[in-house]
């Protein structure tokens, strides 16, 4: 169901790799709610191509930009104002990678230029992005900018590795431009805590299926799909939400707060 809630907002849409990218939905759900917008993804993803599918439907464009590279960054955030006719409302930043995940590389025995790429792809792009954003002034008043995160910055999760570090510091650095933001042009700045969800990234993480399910048996209300956390990124773009800002918001059918569920509970009976 459609509300225009985004109707005549423009936005950057980061990180819609395959149709099964939360990234993939949140365009999805901005194109019904009236907004239009530039799809972005790193070079190397757009080569696979799928994004081009998303883009016909959502009649949007593409523009290649490794999140890392702050030419990349100047360059899109130029065009996107020139292709879209004016400022930027709302910018979602759905990135993760870790070379060390990836490859396997646990906790305890991890490659130290992996890391840093893992720091620089997954959480200092936010910063990356805002501040190229700022300084260009291409967000406008009560803008909104999300990113995407996982629990595992707070608490351990021990195959995430060090994704949960990223996330960390992905968090904090949401808070902390997101009162510079604020204070600058009212820009509103949040990270999502989304539930484990079955993407690329997502099941890159070692033993992703029994995470899954486990979260999936804690929450009251079952793991949050990735259509539902699209929905939710709405209303966050959208002006019911003004006031919020430099938060966490978990997006998990309660997973965060409960201490054990019966489900689980059963599992261990004597
Ligand atoms: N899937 C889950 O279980 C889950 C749970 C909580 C949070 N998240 C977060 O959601 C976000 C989106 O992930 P997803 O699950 O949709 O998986 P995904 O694999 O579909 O998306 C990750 C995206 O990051 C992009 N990316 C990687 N390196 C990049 C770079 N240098 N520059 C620009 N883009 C780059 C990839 O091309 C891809 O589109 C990530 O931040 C992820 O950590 C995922």
């Amino acid at each position: 169901m459609s509300y225009q809630l985004l109707k005549g907002k423009r936005g950057i849409i980061f990180g819609a790799l395959d149709p099964n990218s939360i990234a993939w939905k949140v365009a999805e759900r901005c194109h019904e709610e009236g907004a239009t917008f530039v799809l972005s993804n790193a070079p190397v993803a757009l080569r696979m191509g799928a994004i081009n599918q998303l883009a016909e439907k959502c009649n949007a464009q593409v523009i290649g930009a490794d999140a890392t590279s702050i030419p990349d960054l100047e360059n899109l955030f130029s065009k996107s104002q020139e292709i879209l006719g004016g400022k930027i409302d709302f910018v979602l930043h759905s990135i993760g990678m870790s070379p060390n995940v990836r490859k396997g590389k646990i906790y305890t025995d991890l490659d130290y230029e992996y890391f840093h790429k893992t720091i620089d792809i997954s959480s200092m792009s936010l910063h990356k992005v805002m501040q190229t954003a700022m300084k260009l002034d291409a967000i406008s008043e009560w803008g909104s900018v999300i990113a995407l995160t996982y629990i595992a910055g707070q608490r351990v999760f021990p195959d995430y590795g060090d994704m949960a570090d990223a996330k960390a510091m992905l968090e904090s650095i949401a808070r902390s431009f997101g009162y510079h933001y604020g204070k600058f042009r009212k820009v509103r700045v949040n990270t999502i805590s989304q539930s484990p969800t079955k993407t690329t990234a997502g099941q890159g993480v070692k033993g992703f299926g029994s995470f899954y399910n486990y979260a999936d048996k804690m929450s009251p209300l079952g793991n949050a799909s990735a259509e539902a956390c699209a929905n939710y990124c709405i209303s966050l773009f959208s002006d019911l939400t003004k006031m919020v800002t430099m938060q966490n918001l978990f997006h998990d059918g309660g997973f965060s707060y409960t201490g054990v569920s019966k489900e689980v509970m059963d599992k261990f009976e004597d």
